[in-house]
């Protein structure tokens, strides 16, 4: 599925830096495989597209279906790993003016990932007076920013068809069993979905976290499935054949060559919200005990004409990954102008992926020229089987290079700090000591 271009790292790094990492990648690999490295009891993502409850696939088919039939609009609450993976999936496959589109499916609003008054009013006149459901989607069931969110949604559902009927259009999901969104689930008998316990949130998006709001917006959810388990399946084989490998021994290479900042580049817009993710996941698995890559995106070729500078000319601290879908869904040909005052005819009758295509191979060597390692990659097309194979891949990279990193992948300590401010300033019972510490300070 995925064809990986290394050949412009070979000016960066020593010849033999893929064979020398041969026994660390074989360590990590088993690591993943048999769940016993740190964090083992997190990576129940790994056989996941094998493993996965076919009963509850089937149950968030029939949900996203009932959604559909019933509401114009979703509302998916969430934030971080509850969040971004359903969010960049359907931008992705349903274009980044989803919401704008013609189409037979809800709009998707996204709310609970900040705490912005002005954004969250927003999504309350974007619904306007239409018929909405709302997903609420938390592990822990007690993350601030989706719970007050929640609250809002909830009450405006109830306001506008009654406790009973609102109850019927609320889909929580969260963890099996415990904490305060489960609790509250059970007692008003929402429709609820499961977070499996040892999938950590940026890991969660092959699970309903992920799969409810992708398949209310119409995306083939086997197909996806099936993508990543193509990917399972290439990427257990161990040896430096695997393309899982290579990426994650070029980018441990690149950041012991003294690289702090790894960009992930493509040229589809569409893909933006995929790079957040992917920062997510790479920033939160691998940041910590004073390592790690920065993860930073760009879409080309639109930051060619901002970020582009620094990429070529600043500090040279970075490398890129390129990713690039090889066939586009349609044709659209340049015309030929009779005034040619663009002196563009030399052009005309070519696609514009060809011009695409030249902006991308003209851009990789003029960065590689500028001190700039280029990682490419290839896929087809974007479809829900290559989204599905991307999902996986990346997902299993950021666990080897974790291992590689001797970091744990899977746990988020420096997340935690943040929120216990936060409790602390607002007040929160239990939190006096702090609160008063703070104020002092601030
Ligand atoms: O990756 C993670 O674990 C985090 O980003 C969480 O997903 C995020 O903090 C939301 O947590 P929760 O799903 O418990 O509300």
């Amino acid at each position: 599925m995925l064809q990986l271009d290394l050949s412009k790292l070979s000016t960066f790094l020593p010849a033999d830096y893929l064979p020398s990492r041969r026994q660390a990648l074989t360590r990590a690999h088993d690591m993943l495989q048999n769940s016993n490295g740190p964090g083992g009891e997190f990576t129940g993502w790994v056989k996941l597209p094998a493993n996965y409850d076919r009963d509850e696939f089937a149950r968030i088919k029939a949900a996203a279906a009932r959604i559909r039939s019933e509401a114009q609009v979703l509302v998916v609450v969430g934030i971080g790993g509850s969040y971004l993976g359903a969010r960049a999936v359907i931008e992705l496959l349903c274009s980044n003016n989803y919401n704008l589109k013609g189409k037979d499916t809800p709009d998707i609003l996204f709310a609970g990932n900040g705490l912005s008054t002005d954004a969250m009013l927003e999504t309350i006149a974007l619904i306007g007076d239409r018929d909405f459901c709302v997903n609420v989607i938390s592990k822990s069931g007690t993350t601030t920013e989706p719970a007050v969110a929640f609250r809002i949604f909830k009450g405006l559902l109830e306001a506008k068809y009654g406790k009973q009927d609102a109850a019927r259009r609320i889909f929580a999901t969260t963890d099996k069993a415990r904490g305060a969104l489960k609790g509250l689930a059970d007692a008003e008998g929402y429709e609820t979905f499961v977070v499996p316990d040892d999938i950590g949130g940026r890991y969660s998006v092959l699970t309903a976290v992920g799969l409810l709001p992708i398949a209310v917006a119409g995306v083939d959810i086997d197909a996806l499935m099936s993508g990543a388990a193509d990917a399972m399946e290439g990427l257990a084989q161990p040896g430096m054949d695997n393309v899982g490998w290579q990426y994650a021994a070029a980018r441990h290479a690149l950041y012991e060559a003294g690289k702090r900042i790894e960009i992930l580049a493509c040229y589809e817009p569409c893909f933006r919200f995929f790079a957040e993710w992917w920062k997510q996941l790479y920033g939160e698995s691998e940041g910590k005990d004073g390592k790690g890559l920065f993860p930073a995106s760009v879409e080309f070729t639109a930051d060619l004409h901002s970020m582009g500078q620094y990429i070529q000319d600043g500090h040279r601290n970075l490398f890129e990954t390129v990713v690039r879908f090889e066939n586009p869904h349609g044709k659209l040909l340049i015309p030929i102008d009779p005034e040619n005052v663009d002196g563009l005819n030399f052009l005309a009758g070519k696609p514009l992926s060809f011009v695409a295509e030249q902006a991308l191979r003209g851009t990789i060597l003029a960065h590689v020229d500028g001190g700039v390692p280029n990682i490419l990659m290839t896929l087809p097309s974007i479809s829900p089987k290559s989204v599905g194979w991307l999902i996986y891949f990346f997902e299993y990279v950021c666990g080897l290079s974790g291992y590689l990193l001797q970091v744990n992948p899977f746990d988020q300590p420096g997340v935690e700090a943040y929120k216990k401010n936060m409790f602390a300033l607002l007040g929160k019972p239990g939190y006096e000591d702090r609160k008063a510490e703070l104020e002092a300070r601030l």
